[in-house]
């Protein structure tokens, strides 16, 4: 996989977020025989913070596991799709050296994406909790092999 450069998102580093603060912003492009198929990025936090909604004195943490955490999003060339390029990236992209102390990886999905939530479960990710959160977002979740310092 190819690593570019974090344009807009480059912005968020260094900022908090619902209770984490953002480290790094990773994007990598897909290659398949040297064409671009896919897109994935990877906001990285100092922790994993459980969102739960707003409260009158900013986010509400429900939960804080602390753990670097690595939060993506990801795409594949609708031409290309049904062919494991996701579950590949996905695989690859944990195995990345540019993000070797990301401890947990996370993904939030849209409860109706069923391709991208068969894809996380087919890369090895598993629910976090069987309720969605407070925005009715499913998270799902996958501790890097080996990697889990605290
Ligand atoms: C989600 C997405 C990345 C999947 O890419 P892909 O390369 O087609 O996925 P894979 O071929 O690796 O398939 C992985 C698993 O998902 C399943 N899957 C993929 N597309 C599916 C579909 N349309 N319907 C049902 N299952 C689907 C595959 O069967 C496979 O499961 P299996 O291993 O149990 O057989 C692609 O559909 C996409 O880019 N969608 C739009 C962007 C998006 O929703 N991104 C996720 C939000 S972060």
């Amino acid at each position: 996989m190819a690593g570019g450069d974090a344009g807009n998102a480059e912005g968020a580093v260094g900022t908090d977020f619902r209770g984490a603060r953002q480290t790094a912003a990773d994007h990598f492009l897909a290659l398949a025989d040297g064409v671009p198929v896919g897109y994935v990025d990877c906001g990285t936090f100092d922790r994993c913070a459980v969102y739960g909604g707003e409260g009158d004195d900013g986010p509400i943490v429900l939960e804080t596991i602390e753990a670097i955490t690595g939060a993506i999003a990801f795409t594949i060339d609708p031409a290309r799709r049904r062919q494991g390029l996701a579950t590949s990236m996905i695989r690859a992209l944990i195995d990345h050296p540019d993000l070797s102390t990301v401890e947990l990886f996370e993904a939030g999905v849209e409860p109706e994406n069923r391709p991208s939530r068969r894809t996380l479960e087919a890369a090895g990710f598993h629910l976090r909790s069987a309720e969605p959160d407070c925005e009715e977002m499913p998270y799902y979740e996958l501790w890097a092999p080996d990697r889990r310092a605290r």
